[in-house]
């Protein structure tokens, strides 16, 4: 299985890629995740993109390309992969094209995840996340079974610096201009399918097993 997901900031497609590296035994890779515990190692890498993340936007092409294409030379890519927030720009969907082909791969399908503003700015103002393993919560949709911390491994639950209602409406208004585009190009390539991101977490999850079951169109 390799697909990507796209979608605004918000609306899950973390949480999905979370469990449906799960069922299907793949790894997920997201760039947010990457790039964050860049930050917080202070890497060359992470000094330069936190600016750029403190602000809501995105991460220079170059940086990001560069930092996706050393990720997938891992073992761990050969059976697979979910690439949560990859590609994000027309610029990184062609250098994206271009690795895989030198694979001799391609991407099975890009879901696209919709919702509308109000409810991103909703489910932003109440996530919290591990900074240990990374798990996802809501403090109302989705909470920890051990309170403010990690049901996983215990670690106490953060708010990330970048979920802020200003800089998410910021994110917000950078996911339509440089991101949304890549809807018409994925599905000009017979790749896109869209999901409905405002159901309750676990029909958004029944729904793209559905999408995923289908065979891609030739
Ligand atoms: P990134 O970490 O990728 O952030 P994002 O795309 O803005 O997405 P989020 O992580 O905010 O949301 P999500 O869709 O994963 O939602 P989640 O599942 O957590 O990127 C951060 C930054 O890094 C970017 O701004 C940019 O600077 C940089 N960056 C990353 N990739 C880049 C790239 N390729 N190029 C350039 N720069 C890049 O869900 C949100 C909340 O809602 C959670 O609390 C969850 O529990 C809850 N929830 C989820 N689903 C549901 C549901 N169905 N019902 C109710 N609650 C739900």
């Amino acid at each position: 299985m390799r697909v990507a997901f796209v979608g605004p900031p918000g609306v899950g497609k973390g949480t999905q890629a979370q469990r449906l590296a799960e069922r299907r035994g793949v790894v997920k890779i997201s760039t947010g995740d990457v790039l964050r515990e860049a930050v917080r190692q202070g890497t060359p890498l992470g000094v330069r993109a936190k600016s750029f993340m403190d602000a809501g936007s995105l991460v220079p092409n170059e940086l990001v390309i560069g930092m996706l294409e050393e990720r997938l030379k891992a073992d761990d890519t050969r059976q697979g992969y979910l690439l949560d927030g990859f590609p994000r720009t027309i610029a990184q969907a062609e250098a994206l094209g271009t690795m895989l082909e030198a694979r001799g791969e391609a991407l099975d399908r890009v879901i696209a995840f919709e919702a509308d503003p109000e409810v991103i700015v909703d489910r932003l103002s109440g996530r919290r996340g591990c900074p240990r393993c990374g798990k996802v919560y809501h403090l109302r949709f989705d909470p920890s079974n051990a309170g403010t911390r990690c049901e996983a491994c215990g670690a106490e639950l953060v708010q990330r610096d970048d979920d802020r209602e200003a800089t998410v409406r910021r994110r917000l208004a950078v996911y339509q201009e440089e991101t949304a585009p890549l809807l018409t190009y994925y599905r000009k390539r017979g790749l896109l399918a869209r999901i409905d991101g405002s159901a309750p977490i676990d029909d958004v999850a029944a729904r793209l097993d559905e999408v995923l079951s289908v065979p891609r169109p030739v």
